[in-house]
């Protein structure tokens, strides 16, 4: 059954766990989806894992409409959340509209994510106004890498863990079906959960939240640049990677690859005309 932000709610109110995974193409999408997700985060971290950027900064709306209009193909049941790049809504409530618009219409997303608390609340009640769910994201929000200085855990003062709850309930208030804590201490991350009715996404964020989101690449070990310390590997896809393609390498050279059951045959007849 395909998941929407009733789900959501739904989970919420019977206390069970939302899970979320991120993908950012066709194949990957119905892998996750197959195993029976809630919900798929085309995140701009595909700037950093898909792209090889060292940050989400200069990620741009069409690598999130040609990511995201693979990952609706893929997804049947799974909810698709596209993130709005930075700069695609800070901008102004037009600017955030008209985009969120371009990723529903074109990229097929079912809801969008953007980063940011009170000053974004006029963008998420706009949006959300013109029937466009949108998850909001805060804590550490990787589009500001350059304002923090790096990617660390937020919120640890008291000033900055009162302005944290202000911001959960803020954009609640804005219309946010649900809420992403990123590199929030845990014990913090419960307070939010329990403050809000929407449900709070985790990730570095504990195990209090309503439920989780991992990148792909780094639950399955397939990202080696940056591994942080929230990140649990649910397997080594990229050592089996690298096997498989060493093995690719030694069989072409030694002559074993293709064998004779990956041949197409041709009739003897058909041959014998060819080279008469
Ligand atoms: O872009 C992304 O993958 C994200 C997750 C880290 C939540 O925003």
């Amino acid at each position: 059954m395909k998941n929407t932000v009733m789900t959501f709610k739904e989970a919420k109110n019977k206390g069970e766990k939302l899970t979320m995974l991120t993908a950012y193409d066709y194949s990957t999408a119905k892998f996750i989806d197959e195993a029976g997700i809630n919900s798929i985060l085309v995140g701009d971290s595909l700037g950093n894992v898909m792209l090889g950027y060292e940050d989400t900064v200069s990620v741009t709306m069409e690598d999130m409409i040609h990511h995201g209009a693979a990952v609706a193909r893929g997804a049947k049941n799974a909810l698709v959340v596209i993130d709005m790049p930075f700069m695609s809504y800070q901008t102004s409530v037009y600017d955030a509209m008209v985009n969120a618009g371009r990723l529903m219409k074109e990229g097929r997303a079912n809801a969008v994510k953007l980063e940011g608390g009170i000053e974004v609340c006029p963008q998420i009640k706009a949006i959300t106004d013109a029937g466009i769910p949108v998850c909001a994201h805060l804590g550490m929000t990787p589009q500001s890498i350059n304002a923090f200085g790096g990617f660390k855990v937020q919120c640890k003062t008291e000033e900055a863990a009162k302005k944290l709850i202000e911001d959960a309930k803020a954009v609640e208030e804005a219309g946010a079906f649900a809420v992403v804590l990123e590199c929030v201490p845990a014990k913090l991350a419960e307070i939010i959960t329990k403050t809000v009715n929407i449900p709070t996404i985790g990730i570095g964020a504990g195990n209090g939240c309503d439920g989780q989101v991992l990148v792909y690449q780094d639950m399955l070990g397939m990202f080696s640049d940056f591994t942080p310390k929230f990140v649990k590997k649910f397997a080594t896809v990229g050592e089996v990677m690298k096997e498989a393609f060493a093995e690719y390498i030694k069989e072409v050279s030694d002559g074993t690859f293709p064998g004779k059951e990956h041949e197409y045959k041709i009739d003897e007849e058909v041959l014998k005309k060819v080279i008469e």
